[in-house]
């Protein structure tokens, strides 16, 4: 199949609703990371999306809308901080789980009782969120395992030929998944870190706390236990302040032939003197907006990518860092592939 990559413009909309609407897939862009949508009330359309992407069929799919989409036609809002955090942060980076009223259909909650729900503030994923006015139910628009796309021509390194359209809306300003929230209980419940950060959550819910996953625990976020992010090359990985063994590593690989590549923050850069560096940036906004295009590079141009964690943590370090471990394995653990 011919995939089209289009600008979004009211005739691409109103393309993309037409293919969307008629049980196709249509890529878009938010301002995260680019999604890979399907009507959420089709579910033969639905189950395409775990086809192409190849994604396990037991880790459901985000529920995308527009932001005059009233929330309690798709979901029970039990927690009245629920509405206050949609006040704060909606439309915006942030996924809120909520108990599903059964509308969208089954197969894209893999026949659980919660829907996740995200109104991205992407102008292009809103013109199209509006036109459609159905819950498109995206993943990232990747093949499953490998790196989160954010810009089009991403998108079309992993699924052209599977899809008939990407709507292009530029690279995504933030880089990394949206953060996702279980707001079924007393107090929210961060799932997967992002830029909503769990000290923003409580500054407006009161509190916020952070799942811990457990070996053998009922996992809520089925999503963390598969592998993710992961660039087509060898990868390691070392703690910050280790950029003397990083280094090292460095300097073998290349004795040895291999290309190798070293991503650290903007601080570590001059340990690596003339070896091949790339700042991810200064701070953990920029280090999130790079990372994913980094390793898309990377994997390109290195045989080994070399990945030095950021000094600092807490606030959107801790989606980096999630994201960072996910992709990239700690170097003496074992290879990744
Ligand atoms: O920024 C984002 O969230 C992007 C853009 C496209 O919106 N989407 C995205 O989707 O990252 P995906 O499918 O790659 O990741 C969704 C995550 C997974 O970890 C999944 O397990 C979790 O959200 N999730 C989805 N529905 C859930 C639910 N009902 N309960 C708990 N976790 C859920
Ligand atoms: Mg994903």
């Amino acid at each position: 199949m011919e995939t089209k990559i289009l600008p979004v413009t009211e005739e691409s909309v109103a393309l993309a609703k037409k293919l969307l609407l008629g049980g196709e897939l249509v890529a878009m862009p938010t301002e995260t990371v680019y999604g890979l949508g399907a009507n959420g009330f089709d579910p033969e359309a639905v189950k395409k999306i775990y086809a192409v992407k190849g994604r396990p069929t037991d880790n459901p799919l985000i529920a995308h809308v527009h932001p005059r989409y009233e929330l309690d036609k798709l979901v029970y809002i039990e927690n009245d901080y629920a509405l206050k955090l949609k006040e704060a942060f909606m439309p915006g980076p942030l996924t809120m789980v909520f108990y599903s009223k059964g509308l969208v259909c089954k197969e894209a909650v893999c026949g659980g009782d919660t829907l996740a729900v995200r109104m991205p503030s992407h102008a292009g994923a809103r013109k199209f969120l509006a036109a459609v006015d159905v819950p498109v139910v995206a993943p990232s628009a990747n093949l499953s395992k490998h790196v989160s796309p954010v810009t089009a021509a991403h998108v079309y390194e992993d699924l052209g030929g599977k899809i008939p359209l990407i709507l292009d809306g530029g690279r995504c300003s933030g880089g990394i998944e949206s953060t996702v929230l279980d707001v079924t209980e007393r107090v929210p419940r961060i799932l997967r870190a992002g830029l909503i950060t769990r000290e923003m959550i409580a500054s407006v819910a009161g509190d916020c706390v952070v799942a811990q996953h457990k070996e053998g625990d009922k996992i809520r976020s089925p999503g963390v236990k598969y592998g993710h992010y992961m660039p087509r090359c060898d990868t390691a990985r070392f703690a910050a302040g280790d950029e003397k063994a990083a280094a090292a590593l460095y300097d073998k690989s290349v004795a040895e032939g291999r290309r190798a590549l070293i991503l650290c923050e903007t601080r570590a850069r001059a340990s690596f003197g003339g070896r091949n560096a790339v700042s991810l940036g200064g701070n953990a906004e920029e280090m999130a907006a790079n990372l994913f295009s980094a390793l898309r590079e990377g994997e390109k141009a290195a045989d080994l990518i070399i990945a030095v964690e950021p000094e600092g943590s807490g606030g959107v370090y801790d989606g980096v860092l999630n994201r960072l471990c996910k992709a990239v394995g700690k170097y003496g653990e074992g290879e990744r592939r």
